[in-house]
């Protein structure tokens, strides 16, 4: 049986202590030992995005990461994106502009969603820290690496703007008026 490695990790604001194959690839520690199965496989050849997470805040495909090499970090997957019992402004964009059918690649699209709006402020208020406001084609290009086999992509950039006003909208409001 091959040597374990001790990792640390926390995940969704939650902090686990594994022991883990040195080989075992980060998405396979979030399904099989976390049971956050959110995170979705969708090829083994690290091209559909349908693993992508955060890791310290910027997304990954976690099928390109070793578990080991995610020891000490901070991991967000779709599960913990919004508080239990609540949507993010991207998941709600996905909802209301329906941006998916059969859902398989959406939790990867999410989270590509998130690093894209992030990496978008709006150049024309600089004052305002979450102001995104992309393009049709800055949507395009920061997608580019997530798969979708339904859609056409039409609605998912639909749903990435709808996001983008509401989170234009939420930076906006008066300081104590709520997330
Ligand atoms: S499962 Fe990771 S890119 Fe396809
Ligand atoms: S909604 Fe089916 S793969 Fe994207």
């Amino acid at each position: 049986m091959a040597n374990k490695c001790a990792i640390t990790m926390t995940v969704n604001g939650k902090q686990y202590h594994s022991e883990v194959e040195p080989r075992m690839l980060l998405v396979h520690y979030l399904r099989d030992a976390l049971d956050l199965t959110g995170t979705h496989i969708g090829c083994d050849t690290s091209q559909c995005g349908a693993c992508t997470v955060l890791l310290n805040g910027d997304s990954v495909k976690a099928c390109t990461v070793l578990a080991v090499q995610a020891d000490g970090s901070e991991v967000t997957t779709i599960e913990g994106l919004a508080p239990e019992g609540s949507l993010h402004p991207i998941q709600e964009g996905f909802w209301e502009k329906h941006g998916l059918q059969c859902g398989f690649c959406t939790p990867g699209m999410i989270m590509a969603s998130y690093q894209l709006l992030k990496n978008n402020p709006n150049p024309t208020d600089q004052l305002l820290k979450n102001n995104p406001n992309p393009t049709e084609a800055e949507i395009r290009k920061g997608l580019e690496g997530n798969i979708c086999r339904c859609t056409g992509y039409q609605n998912i950039v639909r749903a990435v703007q709808h996001a983008a006003e509401q989170m234009r909208t939420a930076a906006t409001a008066p300081v104590g008026a709520g997330e």
